[in-house]
């Protein structure tokens, strides 16, 4: 395949930070030379003591990873106050409501003092250093301050996506034994209210069951419509803020000290702990943020992640503001009030540097250039995309409508374990292929192997591995050390396994090809099929559930179920609404199927293993290439299935 180059492209005026040779010089030194280049690196946050060691990192045995294991510092001082003296009256934050017509600037100096009334709210209600506090919030400021006043205090935050559930939420709540939870009394998203604070009290209802009980809840007030209260436990946060002194010291921590845990799904079993820690997350995200979007002090930088996500967490909280830099939070969604809705606020705050996700893009271009076009779009001069592979489609009209050719794309590979971006074009020093995630950022050894675990030369397709450490990645899953060694370093030994499918091409370019186990990618999000079979089996009606992802125009990939009924129990299209709306309660909106197929039998190996292969390839309706299905122990099976697939061409 043949993919056209576009040469490198400066953002705006030559201005970009790093060209090709500096990028080669610095990355051969990142690698050959760790302890250096890292040592070097790790001076730009600011240290209350600096670190003598840089590099103590084993992906053997036990799996211990450690930077700059002997330095102390604290996050939410390199993301606020160390900008007070020469930009305390720069914008830090620029909100961007659901409503068009609300919008709000804060300083580094506002910023400050919230941050500081809500960490010692926390500290006066007995949050004390390493107490897990969760935060459930929609995209609001008050999701930055609740994150940082943690990371002030020394508390692990644990922030969920305000899509999930109740049942999610006190889940992840019971796993990390968290007692304080802060929230908002409603979310607002495309004008619909999202009950946020209702959720909660259901939560912790689920959560007692498992023996945790949360003691405090700090309510922001978004919508004022009226919700639970529970006298005592809830708490309004500009009631108590107001009561609090506007200082707040900030907790010496040391380097290895966790700054958050933040669940993501896996093959199998319940969602895992991504444990994050201080020092060397804030270089990685800071460093990635400056370099991969050029950041230029003045720029207005905008990410449309949500804060419940990773990407939230890394490039609209740390990354940025650690640089000093203006981050736009908007609290919508891109088609409300109508599909022109990214465009419109581009201009509105003349955004430099603009992050979001393909299933965005791809949705916005199926709406029609019209809206794109009556923006001016004069601001932008770098474009950014995250989350899944882009579809070279996607990725040129991206390039030539969104960017008006002029922008440089920078098609970013990471995930929630890796802490900030590993593979990604840099603007100013990479040519850029549609589709194609590029080279590996500083520090970043990419690996492909084969299913034997070994390793393959030149340009080929294999399973993407990472051969040492890099600052900003995972420590642990919280409390579970050994589920985090069979997870990442035991399928290849001595190697961080991504669970990606990767081609490297003739120029050594690398190209995401999508996930090798059981992990969907819906609109970006990340989720577990055994997540979504463990919500359908947990129906009364039903017997046994397989789910596999097919491939979808808009979502990246769409969820397809396969269900066994109870004996008895007729399937309807009665029963397949009942289902979806099971699974959205189970786990939120975002899992919910889109086709469900009632299956009287799974094709199953003589040794009860279900064969996936055979039921991904159903669900693409592409049937005549099913392979060997002799080892079913009931051919038959496979019949039906076709007979009743749900995605006829
Ligand atoms: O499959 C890859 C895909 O998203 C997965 C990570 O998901 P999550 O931890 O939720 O983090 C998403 C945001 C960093 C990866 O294993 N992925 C992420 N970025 C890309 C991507 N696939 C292709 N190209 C990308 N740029």
């Amino acid at each position: 395949m043949f993919a056209k180059i576009y040469p490198v492209l400066k953002p705006a005026n030559n201005r970009a930070l790093i060209d090709n040779e500096t990028y080669q010089n610095w990355y051969r030194e990142s690698i050959e030379n760790p302890e250096r280049f890292w040592g070097e690196h790790g001076k730009r946050i600011d240290w209350s003591k600096p670190f003598t060691k840089i590099k103590n990192t084993s992906f053997e045995g036990d799996v211990s990873i450690k930077w700059f294991e002997d330095g102390e510092t604290n996050v939410s001082y390199n993301c606020v106050d160390r900008h007070l003296a020469t930009h305390a009256d720069q914008v830090a934050i620029i909100w961007e409501g659901d409503d068009p017509s609300l919008s709000k600037k804060i300083t580094y100096r506002e910023v400050h003092e919230q941050v500081c009334r809500l960490a010692n709210v926390m500290k006066a209600r007995g949050v004390k250093k390493g107490d897990r506090v969760t935060v459930y919030m929609p995209m609001i400021p008050e999701a930055a301050y609740a994150m940082l006043a943690c990371a002030r205090i020394g508390a692990v935050h644990s922030v969920v996506f305000g899509g999930f559930s109740p049942d999610a939420l006190g889940g992840r709540i019971v796993d990390c034994e968290s007692t304080f939870v802060i929230t908002a009394d409603e979310g607002l998203r495309g004008g619909k209210p999202i009950p946020l604070k209702n959720n909660v009290d259901k939560a912790i209802d689920i959560a007692a069951r498992g023996h945790i009980m949360v003691k405090d809840v700090i309510v922001v007030r978004r919508t004022g419509n009226p919700t639970g209260w529970a006298p005592g436990r809830d708490l309004w946060y500009h009631e108590e803020c107001a009561k609090v002194s506007a200082d707040c010291a900030p907790e010496p921590m040391n380097a290895e000290d966790p700054l958050f845990i933040l669940y993501t799904s896996g093959s199998t079993g319940r969602p895992k702990g991504v444990l994050h820690t201080t020092g060397g997350y804030l270089v990685y995200a800071s460093m990635t943020h400056q370099y991969v979007f050029d950041y230029h002090e003045g720029d207005i930088y905008w990410c449309t992640a949500d804060v419940g996500w990773v990407t939230g967490h890394s490039y609209i909280v740390y990354g940025p503001l650690a640089n000093g830099a203006t981050t736009l939070m908007f609290e919508g969604v891109p088609n409300y009030p109508d599909q022109g809705r990214f465009w419109e606020v581009v201009d509105k705050h003349k955004v430099n540097i603009f992050y979001t996700a393909p299933t965005a893009i791809r949705a916005l271009m199926g709406a029609g250039d019209d809206f794109v076009k009556r923006s001016s779009r004069s601001s932008p001069r770098l474009l950014g995309s995250v989350g899944e592979p882009i579809n070279p489609e996607a990725w040129e009209w991206y390039y030539h409508v969104v960017g008006d050719d002029r922008c440089p794309i920078v098609d970013t590979w990471w995930q929630t374990e890796t802490g900030g971006i590993m593979i990604t074009p840099l603007p100013g020093a990479t040519d850029l292929k549609a589709g194609s995630a590029t080279r590996p950022f500083f520090g970043v050894k990419p690996e492909l192997v084969d299913g034997e675990g070994r390793v393959l030369e030149g340009a080929t397709d294999g399973n993407l591995c990472i051969t040492d450490s890099w600052p900003g990645q995972m420590r642990t899953i919280h409390g579970d050390h050994e589920r985090f060694i069979q997870t990442y370093f035991a399928t290849y030994k001595g190697k961080y396994f991504t669970g990606d499918g990767c081609r490297r091409d003739e120029d050594g370019y690398y190209w995401i090809t999508g996930r090798v186990d059981d992990v969907l990618n819906v609109s970006g999000h990340r989720l577990g099929t055994a997540e979504v079979e463990s919500a359908l089996v947990s129906h009364h009606d039903v017997s046994e559930a397989a789910v596999v992802g097919y491939p979808h125009d808009i979502k990246g990939q769409g969820i397809y179920c396969y269900v066994t009924l109870m004996a008895g129990v007729q399937g309807s299209d009665e029963l397949r609404k009942t289902l979806v709306g099971h699974v959205r309660t189970e786990i939120g909106p975002i899992a919910s199927p889109d086709k469900i197929q009632f299956a009287p039998g799974l094709p199953k190996t003589r040794s009860g293993k279900i064969m996936r292969r055979i039921l991904r390839k159903i669900a693409e309706d592409d049937f005549g290439a099913l392979g060997d299905t002799s080892t079913l122990a009931d051919p038959a099976v496979v019949d039906d299935l076709i007979a009743n697939r749900q995605n006829k061409k």
